[in-house]
């Protein structure tokens, strides 16, 4: 599929190499998730539009850093989180533990196989989680998500994007020669792949944060 005037770099990092290199990022990642990335997960939390009570699931939550907003906005709620690495989900772990609210679960899961029932979700979040996959497996994983949310549920998706200005480039660039180095993500443009998913009400933003580039992307299902 044709997503941007430049393609999408391969995916250099596994799914069997992503607990290894994010067990080693599990300590700092908070540091460059509020320098780099706290815009566009504050964006997403917005587009998100939260009502309290609602069958929330995060799917790769990391360290927690939106985990625990999602907490504090649906204490009386359904919220689940899920993350492939143990490392990470330790983090957020201590911080659900101070939000407020005992209304979760956080466990290991793999967003290529959600284990959850057809359409339990009102809505799900994903953070910088597909600039990781290889492109040719995005449209898989969207169609999970899509299985897992109610008609009418809301899809909001933050990644890092192809950057738009020359000093945004700078990360693929990164990318390219040290992989790991960004966690495995590269610039990705999910818009046409959420389309083709078959999610309505499509919308996409485009910000740069320390000169990092991302974008927010939301869908419904219909
Ligand atoms: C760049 S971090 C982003 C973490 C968090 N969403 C945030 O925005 O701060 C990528 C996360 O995706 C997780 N991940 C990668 N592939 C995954 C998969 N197939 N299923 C679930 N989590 C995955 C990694 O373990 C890592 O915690």
């Amino acid at each position: 599929m044709t997503t941007s005037h430049t393609p999408i770099l391969p995916a250099k990092v596994g799914k069997e190499q992503i607990p290894l290199v994010y067990k080693s990022k599990a300590a700092v990642y908070d540091y460059w998730g509020r320098l780099t990335e706290s815009k566009a997960q504050a964006r997403c939390l917005e587009l998100a539009h939260i009502q309290n009570g609602e069958a929330v699931l995060e799917v790769a939550v990391g360290t927690g850093l939106t985990f625990q907003r999602i907490l504090q906005q649906n204490p009386h709620g359904r919220n689940e989180g899920l993350d492939l690495t143990e490392a990470m989900l330790d983090k957020a772990r201590q911080k659900a533990a101070a939000a407020g609210t005992t209304n979760y679960r956080l466990q290991v899961g793999d967003a290529y196989a959600l284990d959850f029932a057809d359409a339990t979700f009102d809505l799900l979040v994903n953070n910088y989680m597909f600039d990781l996959l290889p492109e040719e497996h995005f449209g898989q994983v969207l169609a999970e998500f899509n299985r897992v949310l109610k008609p009418g549920g809301r899809l909001v998706l933050v990644n890092m994007a192809k950057g738009e200005r020359w000093y945004s480039q700078i990360w693929d660039a990164i990318y390219r020669v040290q992989p790991a180095a960004m966690g495995g993500c590269r610039g990705v443009a999910l818009l046409p792949y959420v389309q083709a998913a078959g999610f309505g009400q499509t919308q996409r933003y485009y910000l740069s944060q320390m000169t990092f580039p991302s974008e927010i992307i939301y869908g419904v299902k219909k």
